[in-house]
């Protein structure tokens, strides 16, 4: 006999593009029988097929751990099947059938957390991208559309409340305490839409009433204890069906739209139709537990999964290699939502930090793929910040080409034809053309062309000369010349104005624009409000710098002239050891002092960059000296500016707690203040930080004055870490936070507290949300995930390699800072690559893993 036991897995599959083929069957309508339970749930679907096009080939439909129990067409058992990997292969005669199939499985040992599982005492499902195959045989694409009739019954005390996609078609009780409901959904969509939720859950009821006057029943579900923090949600949800009505002219389609908040989710969150499932930190809100970046995080995603029904639902993506027409252009909507709610400016500031951050170096590095992939080995590794957010930036830039009008018109011709089918990319960009009479063939190229577009901006005599260059990336060497729009203007040194702002299409690998004549050397302000997701280089001096920093009247580039000027501070010193810091201490005092700029930029731009971010301008990354550089400005700042720090922290204090725009920003500001009164003197920030800890009536200054006393040596850090913990430690979503606040910590002992944290009781791999909060909080801390001796990059590994086998999902999304080697020193990347090696020869690994390994040493 042979031993397989050790024998490599055979190499996974790679899923082209270009293999795309319209599916053999489309599935009209289906009912699904759930016999729901924990431990076992019995599953029977009856399919309407029917056969797609001329040809001869067989039913075959996908299953992932499932073995049929039984199988009927059209009303007679069959055991004419085979099972191919998994896929149910099925001979049909004729055009149409009605296929029965029968099969059991057991939720509460469902720990991947896809398909049907038990999440608490809850059973709900989750099956974007590739789930529903884990629930009953089908064929589990998007482009295969279905009504859906779901009846299930379950025991009424431990599930009273029994939710499906669309309306409640019928209910009643049963014997042996049991009852049923069914669900008809008259939409036809795709199996990752399907949900559905058993359990005792408690609803916060409201209405809506959409622009043509139909009454919207809205219910948010949660445990009964929880009711008190879903009011935040509920007014997220309302705004977010007005402004889709107000700015895309969109209405809800149904008469009921239902929220359920769960523990353990893999995700943010998912848009099934008219049943969106939550990871509950983005549904649960109130002063106490969460802070002013958990309440727009709530209102984002509540925003962003609701948009869904329109870019996504209404219409959907043919395949998966369009997964941005549906998520880059809603989190493009979503982004814009969030604008509308509070200060613009800071919101798209938040938005190109989290691009540079997240999207940047996956561009730089590895797993670099374009917008719209050409291949993958598992999807769900493709739910990346590249198709999210660059995916976002690219349709934000059809927004500036076209203008609001006729980005409007597109719009509206995309969803009209589009409307009840499967859509590509290309009929997103088609119905762009249709709508303004535009040709976009060259802007098309940022949907395949991966990397960040570099581009340098000098000013030459009378002439702006700009040049693009577009970096290789894994598969991709031969780069065309995009289409980047550049919103810039140029500024008079002597009146601090400039004559009004231009859009600059560059088209080609090189343009001279010629400069208005006289009045001397203009300052150049490029890439206002980051028109394009793109990284400029200019030969600006610190002097321009700190005058645009004065005087943009852009406000991202006057936060980004400040960053700019910090970078150079900073890069500089992590490079010599040492650098002369004037001009930013004085640009960050000339910012404080403006009383005409609002608190909550303010505290944006005087933040320094990141360690991360510091790193990836350096063609290789020191994080000790990116450290040091970093706390030496901090400290220098701090001391020298050091009253006007202590003004602005008393200045911004709040008799107490309101959410609003304003009283973020000021929460905001003082919160950055004490970070940079901490670094000045240790003894009395620890003490003040304190103060702040215990006074608090909100999260954000509670958890603000625990992240300053957990980045340092103050003797009050023990009793605060100690009195966080015993205040929430019922508290999932809040003990997550107690995790990360020392994961983050610069603290020497930080290697040896994460190793600890690891064994604390509260520690699971059975939530994403505690391991991101531990294991993806460390991947982020600089300093000490780059511990010289590797201690660091085994402690993520180990991690990885444990949850691999309960959640690879999951665990997949925790590699890509390991993959990052080629960035750091030749005695750091064999650390990183021995790991990476370790990860990809541990038997039985997920394809989710082994894709991310074996990519990232390629
Ligand atoms: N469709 C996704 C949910 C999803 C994510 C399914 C990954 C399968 C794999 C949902 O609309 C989504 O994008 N959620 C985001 C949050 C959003 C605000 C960007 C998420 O879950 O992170
Ligand atoms: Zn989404």
């Amino acid at each position: 006999m042979l031993d397989t036991q050790n024998a490599p897995a055979a190499v996974p599959a790679l899923i082209r593009r270009e293999e795309y083929r319209p599916p053999d069957w489309l599935v009209p309508e289906i009912a699904l029988d759930f016999d729901l339970d924990a431990a076992r749930t019995r599953v029977t679907a009856r399919l309407m097929v029917t056969r797609n096009g001329v040809h001869d080939r067989p039913l075959r439909l996908d299953g992932d751990g499932l073995t049929p129990r039984a199988v009927r067409v059209n009303g007679v058992a069959t055991t004419d099947w085979t099972l191919e990997a998994g896929v149910l292969v099925l001979p049909i005669n004729g055009a149409t059938a009605e296929v029965e199939t029968e099969v059991e499985i057991a939720p509460e040992t469902n720990t991947q957390l896809m398909g049907l599982y038990a999440s608490g005492g809850l059973l709900c499902t989750q099956c974007e991208a590739e789930g529903f195959r884990r629930i009953t045989f089908f064929p589990d694409r998007p482009d295969v559309l279905s009504r859906y009739r779901v009846k299930m019954a379950a025991d009424k005390t431990l599930y009273p409340v029994l939710l499906g996609n669309g309306d409640l078609t019928g209910s009643g009780d049963l014997s042996g305490g049991r009852h049923w409901a069914e669900w008809t959904d008259p939409f036809p969509k795709p199996s990752y839409l399907f949900a559905l939720v058993a359990g005792q859950l408690f609803a916060n009821r409201d209405t809506f009433t959409t622009k043509s006057g139909k009454l919207v029943d809205l219910a948010i579900w949660v445990a009964e204890a929880d009711l008190p923090k879903t009011h935040h949600a509920m007014d997220a949800l309302k705004a977010s069906m007005k402004w889709d009505e107000d700015v895309y002219g969109r209405e809800y389609d149904l008469g009921q739209f239902n929220i359920v908040a769960v523990a353990d989710f893999n995700f943010g969150a998912m848009e099934n139709k008219s049943l969106n499932i939550f990871n509950s930190r983005y549904i649960l809100a109130d002063p106490d537990t969460a802070t002013d970046m958990d309440y727009d995080a709530v209102a984002g995603v509540v925003a962003h999964e609701y948009f869904h029904n329109w870019s996504g639902n209404r219409v959907t993506c043919r395949d998966w290699f369009q997964l941005s027409l549906k998520e880059g252009f809603t989190v493009f909507r979503d982004q814009c939502f969030s604008a509308d709610q509070g200060s613009a400016a800071v919101k798209r500031i938040e938005d190109v930090r989290v691009l540079r951050a997240a999207q940047f170096p996956e561009d730089a590095g590895p797993l670099a793929h374009p917008i719209r992939p050409d291949s993958y080995i598992e999807i769900s590794n493709f739910y990346t910040a590249t198709i999210y957010n660059k995916g976002a930036e690219i349709i934000r830039m059809l927004h500036t080409i076209l203008g609001a009008e006729d980005f409007r018109k597109g719009c509206d011709l995309y969803f009209d034809r589009h409307d009840g089918t499967a859509a590509t990319c290309e009929d997103f960009v088609r119905a762009m053309e249709n709508a303004s009479g535009r040709d976009l063939a060259q802007f098309r190229l940022w949907y395949g062309q991966a990397g960040t577009p570099r581009i340098t901006a000098k000013i030459s005599g009378e002439t702006l000369i700009l040049e693009q260059t577009l970096p290789e990336t894994p598969g991709q060497t031969d780069k065309q010349p995009m289409l980047i729009p550049l919103r810039l203007a140029l500024f008079d040194r002597a009146t601090g104005g400039h004559a009004g702002e231009q859009l600059v299409l560059l088209d080609k690998a090189r343009m001279e624009l010629p400069l208005p004549s006289g009045g001397g050397r203009p300052v150049l302000s490029i890439n206002r409000d980051f028109s394009a997701p793109i990284i400029v280089e200019t030969d600006r001096t610190a002097e321009d710098l700190a005058f645009l920093s004065a005087h943009d009247d852009d406000p991202f580039g006057r936060y980004e002239a400040m960053q700019q000027l910090m970078l150079d501070t900073l890069v500089g010193a992590a490079r010599d050891g040492a650098a002369d810091h004037t001009a930013v201490v004085t640009a960050v005092g000339q910012t404080l002092a403006n009383n005409a700029l609002d608190p909550a930029f303010i505290g944006e731009a005087v933040l320094l960059p990141s360690e991360a971010f510091i790193g990836d301008q350096m063609a290789q990354i020191d994080p000790e000296a990116i450290h040091r550089a970093r706390e030496a400005l901090r400290r220098d700042l701090a001391t020298r500016l050091a009253g006007q720090w202590e003004a602005a922290y008393h200045a911004h204090a709040a008799p107490r707690f309101h959410y609003t725009p304003e009283a973020k920003g000021a929460r905001r500001l003082r919160n950055v203040a004490l970070g940079y009164l901490a670094a000045a003197q240790a003894d009395h920030a620890g003490a003040l930080a304190f103060r702040q800890f215990e006074a608090a009536d909100n999260m954000t200054d509670r958890l603000a004055a625990l992240g300053t006393l957990a980045n340092g040596d103050a003797v009050e850090r023990p009793a605060a870490l100690q009195a966080f913990y015993a205040r929430y430690q019922d508290n999932p979503l809040v003990i997550d936070k107690w995790f990360s606040a020392q994961a983050l910590s610069s603290r020497a002992d930080t290697g040896a507290a994460v190793a600890a944290l690891r064994d604390h009781p509260d520690f699971t791999l059975h939530n994403p949300n505690r391991v991101r909060a531990l294991a993806g909080a460390f991947s982020m801390n600089q300093l000490h995930f780059h511990a010289a001796d590797g201690g660091g990059y085994r402690f993520l590994a180990d991690i990885l390699l444990a949850l691999d086998p309960i959640n690879p999902q999951t665990a997949a999304k925790l590699l890509p800072p390991l993959g990052r080697w080629r960035r750091v020193d030749p005695a750091r990347q064999a650390l990183m690559r021995a790991e990476l090696e370790r990860i990809l020869a541990a038997p039985g690994l997920s394809k989710d893993v082994f894709e991310q390994a074996s990519k990232s040493l390629a």
